[in-house]
């Protein structure tokens, strides 16, 4: 009778097993036959009734049954697993990629990129010195009195006595003069530093470009036609540009160079405080007293010198009116570029 039972159930149990798909029919295949009260279980049970003669040998079908019921089971249940794993970390080829998004150059890269490559077309190498400088080549080489109101605590980060981060791109000038004989021509970008405090107009690090072009007989006029070649190619051939007398102490004369709103062409508006221009840059002919500094006969060589803030120049080119905006590193305004 049990020999019958078990002969019926392993059948029952071979074609359920070999016919399962899925996770949920096999667990329900699991509990039928393999739980506490299951139906191996049962017969398990069953061999009490069994006479004492053909216990051993049934009891040995009954276990050679469970163990390979056992190991069918596990097998599928393995298979039925990694199908359901594949299926669900399946790559659909057919869906589009994710788009990954593309970096671009920082606006005042991009503008001191421009301006490098206007002053290239007019003969300029790019020449670069340290932001960590010595009071020497940040002042006294410039030809800064001694108690000059930038040398103050105030105006400048100063590292000890003798160094401090430049407060201008000039020093380079020096550095550049000392080691090349003239004639010499070059721009100088790079960071400067200063002790303000920080607004919409002031930070407390910023970019600047210099420019230096010394040479027997550099002239006024030569510097005006460079800058002016400069103005009307950054900002547009439709300009207009004046010279203002200003004070630098390693520039004599010294100027600033306006040009006209680009927004309201002169009329006056915000940008320009209603006054029609642009204030863009301070610019001279060099001081024979730098030459003395970096052994250039002062009665044989001139030369003019200018500088810009490339913060300023793309806040004007590009209507931006928060210096700070550059350093944050916001996506919705660099994307913009
Ligand atoms: N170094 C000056 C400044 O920081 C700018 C300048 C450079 C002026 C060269 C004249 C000549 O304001």
């Amino acid at each position: 009778m049990l020999n019958e039972k078990l002969n019926q159930i392993s059948a029952d149990f071979q074609s359920e097993i070999s016919s399962v798909t899925d996770i949920q029919k096999l667990e329900d295949i699991r509990i039928k036959y393999f739980s506490r009260n299951g139906l191996i279980s049962l017969l398990f049970d069953e061999l009490i009734n069994v006479s004492n003669e053909d216990k051993p040998i049934l009891g040995k079908s009954l276990n050679l049954f469970r163990n390979k019921a056992q190991e069918d089971f596990n097998s599928i249940k393995i298979k039925l697993e990694s199908k359901n794993d594949s299926g669900e970390n399946l790559i659909d080829i057919s869906l589009p990629g994710n788009v990954q998004p593309f970096g671009s150059k920082h606006i005042l890269t991009q503008t001191l990129d421009e301006i490098k490559s206007i002053f290239k077309g007019l003969g300029f190498s790019v020449y670069e010195g340290p932001e960590l400088e010595s009071d020497y080549y940040n002042f006294e080489a410039l030809n800064f009195a001694p108690d000059h109101p930038a040398r103050d605590m105030q105006d400048t980060f100063f590292i000890n006595e003798d160094f401090l981060l430049r407060t201008h791109t000039s020093p380079v000038q020096i550095r550049l003069m000392e080691s090349h004989k003239p004639p010499v021509r070059a721009i100088m970008p790079g960071r400067v530093y200063r002790s303000e405090a920080v607004s919409a107009r002031s930070y407390c690090m910023f970019h600047q470009v210099e420019g230096l072009y010394v040479d027997t007989d550099v002239t006024f006029a030569e510097l005006k036609g460079t800058l002016v070649s400069f103005a009307k190619q950054f900002y547009g051939d439709d300009i207009k540009y004046r010279f203002r007398a200003s004070f630098f102490p390693f520039t004599e004369p010294s100027a600033e160079m306006d040009i006209t709103c680009f927004l309201c062409h002169g009329s006056g508006c915000k940008i320009c405080k209603q006054t029609g221009w642009l204030e863009i840059l301070g610019c001279g002919m060099v001081d024979p007293n730098v030459y003395k500094h970096v052994g250039y006969d002062p009665e044989k060589y001139t030369g003019y010198a200018f500088g810009m803030g490339i913060e300023r120049t793309a806040m004007l080119k590009y209507g931006i009116d928060d210096i700070r905006i550059f350093f944050e590193n916001d996506f919705r305004f660099l994307k913009q570029f």
